[in-house]
């Protein structure tokens, strides 16, 4: 296997927590860790193709997605075949595995286990994957689980803002749509208690707000975090407003919100600062307005790429975790 460029090793920061075994939920990790993968992300970005297609040659992925996926399950097949490595899996693991039959994911991980080595899994229940991880013989990488996390899509939203503001630290955040069960912004708020100074404003849909154990779990943590008085408050100071989706298909009919997310238009652009960035987690619906797309402040898109690129890194860290800088011998 090639190294990376030595540039590349030289600036990449000691790491003194080792990096966790499995990654299930953003809290695992350390600022020095994320930043890591920040700087590994930049550099198999710049790489040269041919040079990333040989540095995992010979590994596989197994890929289990238990729920419907666009982004996250092709980025990260992608970001395996870039990087070298094979990949097996079922992408609708939920009628065509096991699964089916009854078995159990924790027996299922321990099978695959044994023909991977590692694990990227999407799960629609809340808790199953940390305890199943244990059971599995190769790293597993959280790919979301029910409405509780999804760990990195949590690290290409932080790794979009490094690159769009050059700095993290001391950014306004205002959180719009389904904070109540949206996956994304749960892992999102534990990801930025590892930063200074990070604020966070919310504007949710009566019944959709962030969970209050959440809320109690990010403040003590150290971030400042409020409920948004208006629109306007919401829009006005932020650097980056954090557009999400009401989750439906997680509701239950009779808890459906009356009144939708806050739909963000030509209108609503024009109440936010000329600095400001627009993120969003994708699929969109009706929250964003195709009509902002062109926008300069619209990241959502360049945040999809960024996501390949993280995933690279998260996919390389883990696999050097297994065998060490050298690769695969
Ligand atoms: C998100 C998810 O699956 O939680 N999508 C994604 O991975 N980019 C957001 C969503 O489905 O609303």
């Amino acid at each position: 296997m090639s190294g990376l460029s030595t540039e590349w090793a030289a600036s990449t920061p000691v790491t003194t927590a080792p990096f966790p075994r499995h990654l299930v939920s953003a809290d695992r990790l350390t600022r020095a860790h994320v930043e890591t993968l920040f700087e590994q992300a930049e550099a198999l970005r710049h790489a040269p193709r041919a040079e990333t297609a040989q540095r995992w040659r010979g590994a596989v992925m197994g890929s289990l997605f238990y729920e419907p996926s666009t982004r996250t399950r092709m980025s990260f097949e992608a970001a395996a075949l870039r990087l070298g490595l094979h990949v097996v899996g079922a992408e609708n693991a939920r009628e065509h595995s096991s699964a089916k039959k009854g078995e159990r994911l924790s027996d299922t991980l321990r099978v695959v286990s044994s023909y991977v080595d590692l694990l990227v899994v999407r799960h629609h229940e809340d808790d199953a994957l940390e305890a199943a991880a244990a059971c599995s013989r190769v790293p597993v990488v959280s790919a979301g689980t029910g409405s509780g996390e999804h760990p990195t899509q949590a690290l290409l939203d932080v790794y979009t803002l490094q690159r769009e503001f050059g700095h993290v630290d001391g950014l306004r955040v205002s959180l719009f749509g389904d904070l109540r069960y949206g996956r994304t912004v749960h892992s999102l708020v534990r990801l930025l208690t590892k930063f200074r100074g990070v604020e966070v404003c919310m504007l949710a849909p009566a019944g959709l707000e962030l969970p209050e154990t959440l809320v109690r779990e990010v403040r003590a943590a150290g971030i400042t975090l409020w409920a948004a008085d208006s629109l306007t408050e919401a829009l006005a100071d932020a650097d980056v407003v954090y557009q999400t989706r009401v989750q439906a298909e997680r509701l239950p009919a009779d808890q459906r919100p009356t009144a939708g997310p806050v739909r963000i238009g030509p209108a609503e652009l024009a109440q936010l600062p000329a600095h400001a960035r627009i993120l969003h987690p994708l699929p969109r619906v009706d929250e964003l307005d195709p009509a902002i797309d062109t926008d300069p402040r619209a990241a959502y898109f360049r945040q999809v790429e960024n996501g390949l690129f993280l995933r690279m890194a998260v996919l390389d860290r883990m696999l050097t975790e297994t065998f060490g800088e050298g690769g695969m011998v």
